[in-house]
């Protein structure tokens, strides 16, 4: 049993950790512990300290030592005295923002339901729902806190619901998916932020008293900031010392808040950013939030990241698509742009088979009249002059020299050069009353009117029906600037965001639903919205637009930390390359694409034939190992700002291990760079069955322990960026 209840404390366990709360004597929950397993009642911790200025709850009366603004709490709100950040707010008819919810009762069952209309962790791998009941009584508002227990993963997924059985109309002004209270501790705070082409690099930076805010305001979850973050000691390293996830199941805007408080305890909450979400709740309504997923490790990030690829690999991506090693792609949109035509592309695919590439994937400008991009999105038909005839007869061009055939489309927008805009000009979200607000010449569809779902179906649904289409890059290359929707009368608009989401959600669930057998790879100008959201329906995502090798080592390693690698889209591109100038090695190219669902985007009939015998090389290499890649456990080998970037990836019965990585620099008057692996049964020993170089490593048996603790030695780089790889095997 992964769920417990004596004497009004409630423990969660998982294989790892305990999570634990109790219900106080004003039925208050009270958070106690999240953390190792330490076998007890955490309660002889809470301490009832009179604080100067931090109020008492109405019940407490005249006792100074009960409030709330100084409780670790598990779902605070506005209206108790906590002056804190908080997770919930309600507003009456009568205007006032007061909301008070105390324990009522709860439940558990085996397993766990679906969240109507959003992505969750589905029940693929072993779970129990703990469902404590809520209740303001002044107010006639239930609500049910979610606790979904996956023992084996170390993953609490946690999300609320409320409910208005009063006669009156609520409204919600903030719904947090969760909160989590940890005690007085001095802790770092790693954030994954960007832009565009710079996604998920790693922030670490030490919290101190005061609130900071990681959120997106964009319609997306962003480049900016990833809706996941972690919480550290200050000490904790790769593989030391404690940390805390939380990542959001959620693709539109967000926030994450995390405040130090003035006694030095931290809190942390996260969930559909309040500044862009308002919901009414007529009497007898309900509203969910989409799901936080918790995770700690007393092991370091690597522990950590574990647990999350675990969840995302088991519980997040279509089942059918789980550790599935996918095809080797050939992407036309860095060899051509608008620039091409069926011709061109057959072309490409015959180069590309030769090199054993197995998929085509027809990026940007197949249809309506798009040759440029201000031109044609929303008009979803194949624009058969440019491609010389029906996008059936390419794709059998492309199926006759053995390859698949994948397809670009941008659902959610549409160019006001386009027949669907002539048609259905009020389908672009924009404010009436004031102009469009461009980007990328670009205006976003309302999808939270259900006839533009409707419209994106249909079209979708011909596409995928008429021609045999393997895979599906979905793209959305804008954020969304503008919120008003003609669907939703005017005290509603405010929920027009989140019911864009919601209309996002439903269209892709019934399109992958129609299409089991299609890929769907998510994209939005690269990394964009790469969260748990989309790879519920997306199993894998275009990491960046940045191709660039160099860049793109940080990008992946950042993305690492919460997202598996088969999540990760990745390229070869030409060189220079077209968004750095950058000129990398083929060899390093292929290294860091190779961590990631694999291929290539660059025009191979400018290759000479040397470039092509590697690539062929590669492409043999990648399909190889891609079971270890999509199967093993992922382990970074060096941080991000080292002048080389290693990784490896160890199968679960740790028979089998693949060491790859790119020194970057190569200083005059130094030893040989080392690695230690990582992952390895120290006890068995080890034979090198292939490797990209000389080392002393290659050629002896070395046992798990003397790889990880003394490592290999790399060969002698001269010049930069040179690409190096190991596959060791288990000497039974
Ligand atoms: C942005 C994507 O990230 C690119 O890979 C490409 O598909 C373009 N959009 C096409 O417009």
């Amino acid at each position: 049993m992964s769920i417990a209840f004596d004497q009004g404390v409630f423990t969660l366990t998982t294989k790892n950790t305990m999570y634990q709360f109790m219900t106080d004597r004003y039925h208050v929950l009270i958070h106690l512990w999240y953390g190792k397993n330490t076998h007890c009642d955490m309660s002889y911790l809470v301490d009832y300290p009179d604080v100067a200025f931090s109020p008492s709850v109405f019940d407490a009366g005249r006792d100074r030592t009960y409030s709330l603004d100084t409780r670790l709490q598990e779902y605070p709100v506005q209206g108790t005295g906590d002056l804190r950040i908080v997770g919930g707010k309600v507003k009456t008819p009568d205007g006032c923002s007061s909301l008070d919810l105390r324990f009522e009762g709860f439940s558990a069952e085996k397993g766990r339901a679906p969240i109507e209309g959003l992505p969750y962790a589905r029940a693929e791998a072993e779970c129990e729902t703990l469902i404590i009941h809520l209740r303001d009584s002044v107010l006639d508002l239930n609500a049910k806190l979610y606790y979904v227990v996956f023992e084996e993963l170390d993953i609490i997924a946690r999300h609320i619901r409320f409910e208005n059985s009063s006669d009156q109309t609520l409204i919600l002004e903030q719904a947090a998916s969760a909160v989590l209270d940890l005690p007085n501790e001095d802790m770092d705070l790693i954030s994954f932020s960007g832009r565009h082409a710079q996604e998920r690099q790693l922030i670490r930076r030490s919290l101190e008293q005061g609130t900071v805010s990681l959120d997106s305001k964009r319609g997306t979850s962003s480049h900016q900031q990833n809706p996941a973050f972690i919480l550290a000691g200050k000490d904790t390293t790769e593989t030391c010392g404690s940390c805390y996830g939380m990542m959001l199941a959620y693709s539109g805007s967000f926030q994450a808040l995390v405040e130090k408080d003035p006694l030095g305890q931290i809190r942390a909450v996260m969930g559909i950013h309040p500044d862009l979400f308002e919901w009414v709740l007529e009497p007898g309504q309900s509203f969910e939030t989409p799901e936080v997923f918790l995770s700690f490790s007393s092991r370091g990030f690597e522990q950590l990241s574990h647990n999350y690829h675990g969840l995302i690999n088991t519980c997040i991506v279509p089942a059918r698509f789980q550790n599935t090693p996918r095809d080797v792609v050939i992407n036309n949109w860095e060899a051509t742009y608008f620039d091409f035509d069926g011709d061109k592309i057959a072309a490409i695919a015959g180069e590309a088979a030769a090199l054993g590439i197995d998929m085509l994937v027809l990026d940007d400008g197949w249809f309506g009249s798009r040759n440029n991009d201000s031109q044609a999105l929303g008009d979803w038909f194949v624009n058969e002059e440019k491609l010389g005839g029906s996008l059936q007869q390419l794709i059998e061009r492309i199926h006759a020299k053995g390859m698949k055939f994948g397809l670009w489309i941008e659902p959610e927008m549409i160019s006001e050069e386009s027949r669907l805009y002539q048609e259905h000009p009020e389908w672009a979200l924009s404010i009436p009353a004031r102009g469009c607000i461009r980007c990328r010449y670009q205006l976003n569809l309302d999808l939270s009117n259900p006839d533009v779902q409707e419209y994106l179906f249909e079209r979708m649904d011909a596409l995928l029906s008429e021609n045999e289409i393997d895979y599906i890059k979905w793209d959305m290359n804008r954020p969304i600037a503008q919120w008003y929707s003609p669907c939703w009368p005017a005290d509603r608009q405010k929920e027009v965001p989140h019911r864009y989401m919601l209309g996002l959600y439903a269209l892709l669930n019934r399109i992958t639903q129609a299409h089991p057998g299609v890929l769907f790879e998510g994209c939005s100008g690269g990394g964009g919205r790469f969260d748990a959201g989309m790879l519920f329906y997306h199993p894998q995502i275009w990491t960046s637009d940045n191709t660039d090798a160099h860049d793109r080592t940080r990008i992946q390693y950042g993305t690492s930390f919460f997202y598996p690698v088969s999540a990760m889209s990745a390229h070869v591109s030409a060189v220079p390359n077209h968004q750095t100038g950058r000129v990398t090695s083929l060899s390093t190219r292929g290294a860091v694409a190779m961590a990631g669902s694999f291929g290539y985007e660059l025009d191979l009939s400018k290759l000479s034939g040397e470039e092509k015998r590697e690539i062929r090389e590669q492409v043999g290499w990648y399909k190889q190992l891609r079971p270890l890649i999509f199967q093993g456990d992922y382990y970074r080998l060096t941080g991000a700002d080292e002048n080389r970037s290693f990784w490896m990836f160890v199968s679960k019965d740790k028979r089998k291990a693949f060491v790859e990585g790119v020194v970057y620099e190569h200083k005059p008057t130094a030893l040989r760079h080392r690695i230690r692996l990582k992952g390895l049964d120290p006890d068995a020993w080890y034979r090198c069955i292939g490797a990209s170089f000389e080392s002393p490593a290659v050629h002896q048996i070395l046992s798990g322990e003397a790889l990880m603790s003394g490592g290999c030695l790399l060969d002698y780089s001269w010049g930069y960026d040179k690409a190096m790889a190991l596959v060791f095997e288990k000497v039974e």
